[in-house]
C-alpha cells in the first residue's frame, strides 16, 4: 500500500486583517475597504498545501476554545486537512492571533500579534499517534519555552527509536523547518530530521549570501544521509544531499504577481510532496518553485487546487 499520508507540526494562528485607504491615524476612526479573516501559521499552511494537492494531511498543534479556534477547524475542514490529534485547551487559553492593517496605497502592512499562553504540543501528545500510519512528518521549528532540550528533538529521537524496530520501506521520514533567525535553540534541529529547510532569512543571519552558500553550510551540520533545501525568493531554489551533489531550480515567476505570502509554505509542501512520490531531490526542489510560483498569482493559496502541475 502506498499511502501518503503526511503530518504538519507547528502553529495554527488567525490573521484578523483591514485594508484601509490610508494608515490610520491614532484616535481616529474610518471605514476600511475591506475585512476579513484568514488562517496563518507555518504548518497550518503547509498541512493545507499538501492537502490541495493530493496528499492525505493532517495538522497537528494546539487548540484553544474560543470562536478562532471554531473559524481554524472549519477552514482546516474545507481544505480536507485532518485534525483529529489536536488537543483543546479548555477555559483561560486564547488561539492566538494577529491583527494586520493593510495600507492599500503602498501595500504596507503593520502586524500586532496577540499570543498570550496556548502551550505548544507535548512529547507526551505526540507519543499518544500511532506512526505507522505515516509516510512524512514535518515540524515547524518552533521556539520550546519549558523545557531545557526543545520538544521537537525528544519527538524526532521518539520517531528515531521507532525507524530502529522496523523495516525501511516503514521507516518515516521527516523534515523540519528554520525560518525565523535570532532563535538560536533552533539550531539543535539541524542534525535531528532527514530533510531540513532552511530559510534565506536564517541563512542570511548566519552571514550566508546565496542558496548554493547556504545548503554547502548547512549540510556540514546535518545528520549522516540528511540532505539540506533553502530557498531564496525570486533566485529560486538549491538543495544539497549528504554527498555533497547540488541541485538548484530557478523560480516560476507567474504571469502577474498577487500575492507571495506563504510562498515559502508552499515550496516546503510542494517539495515534501514531490519527495513521498519518490522525486529526485532536483526534480523536487523544482516542483517546489513551480507550485509556490503559481501560488505568487494567485490570492490565498485555495486555487493550488485547480491548477493542473506537470
Ligand atoms: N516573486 C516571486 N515570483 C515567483 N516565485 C516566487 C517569488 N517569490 C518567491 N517565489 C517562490 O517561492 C519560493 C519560496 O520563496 P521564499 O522567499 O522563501 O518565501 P517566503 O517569502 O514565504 O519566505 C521560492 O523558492 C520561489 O520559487
Ligand atoms: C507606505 O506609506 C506610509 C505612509 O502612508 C509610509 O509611512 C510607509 O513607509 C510606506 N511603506 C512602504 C513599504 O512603502
Ligand atoms: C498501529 O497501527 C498499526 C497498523 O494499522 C497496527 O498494526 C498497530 O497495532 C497499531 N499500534 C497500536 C499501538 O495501536
Ligand atoms: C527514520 O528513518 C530513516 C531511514 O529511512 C533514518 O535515516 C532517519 O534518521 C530516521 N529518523 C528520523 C527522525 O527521521
Ligand atoms: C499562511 O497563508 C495565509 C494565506 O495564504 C497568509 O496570509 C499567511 O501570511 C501565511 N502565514 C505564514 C506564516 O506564512
Amino acid at each position: 500500500m502506498t499511502s501518503l499520508r503526511v503530518m504538519c507540526v507547528g502553529l495554527a494562528c488567525v490573521d484578523i486583517v483591514s485594508v484601509c485607504k490610508n494608515y490610520p491615524e491614532e484616535d481616529s476612526d474610518q471605514r476600511v475597504l475591506d475585512f476579513y479573516w484568514q488562517k496563518g501559521g507555518n504548518a497550518a499552511n503547509s498541512s493545507s498545501v499538501l492537502s490541495l494537492l493530493g496528499a492525505e494531511s493532517e495538522y497537528l498543534g494546539s487548540f484553544a476554545n474560543d470562536n478562532e479556534m471554531r473559524f481554524l477547524h472549519e477552514d482546516f475542514s474545507s481544505m480536507g486537512v485532518s485534525t483529529s490529534h489536536c488537543r483543546t485547551f479548555d477555559s483561560g487559553f486564547m488561539t492566538p492571533t494577529s491583527i494586520i492593517i493593510v495600507n492599500s496605497q503602498n501595500g504596507s502592512r503593520t502586524i500586532l500579534h496577540a499570543s498570550k499562553n496556548l502551550p505548544e504540543v507535548s512529547l507526551e501528545d505526540f507519543k499518544r499517534i500511532n506512526l505507522s500510519h505515516y509516510k512524512w512528518i514535518h515540524f515547524e521549528g518552533r521556539p520550546s519555552f519549558n523545557t531545557p532540550t526543545h520538544e521537537i528533538v525528544r519527538m524526532l529521537a521518539h520517531i528515531d527509536q521507532h525507524n530502529n524496530s522496523r523495516s525501511e520501506s516503514e521507516q518515516l521520514q521527516t523534515s523540519v523547518e528554520l525560518e525565523k533567525p535570532a532563535r538560536p535553540e533552533l539550531d539543535q534541529l539541524l542534525d535531528k530530521a532527514n530533510y531540513v529547510f532552511v530559510s534565506k532569512e536564517y541563512s542570511q543571519n548566519k552571514g550566508l549570501t546565496s542558496k548554493e552558500e547556504a545548503v554547502k553550510a548547512f549540510i556540514q551540520k546535518c545528520r549522516q544521509g540528511a540532505s539540506v533545501i533553502c530557498a531564496w525568493g525570486e533566485d529560486g531554489a538549491a538543495a544539497m544531499d549528504s554527498q555533497g551533489q547540488l541541485v538548484t531550480s530557478c523560480c516560476f515567476p507567474p504571469d502577474k504577481l498577487r500575492d507571495t505570502l506563504a510562498a515559502g509554505d508552499t515550496f516546503n509542501a510542494a517539495t515534501i510532496f514531490a519527495l513521498m512520490e519518490g522525486k529526485t531531490l532536483g526534480e523536487a526542489i523544482t516542483f517546489g518553485c513551480k507550485v509556490a510560483g503559481a501560488k505568487c498569482g494567485i490570492q490565498g493559496v485555495r486555487g493550488l487546487r485547480d491548477i493542473k502541475f506537470s
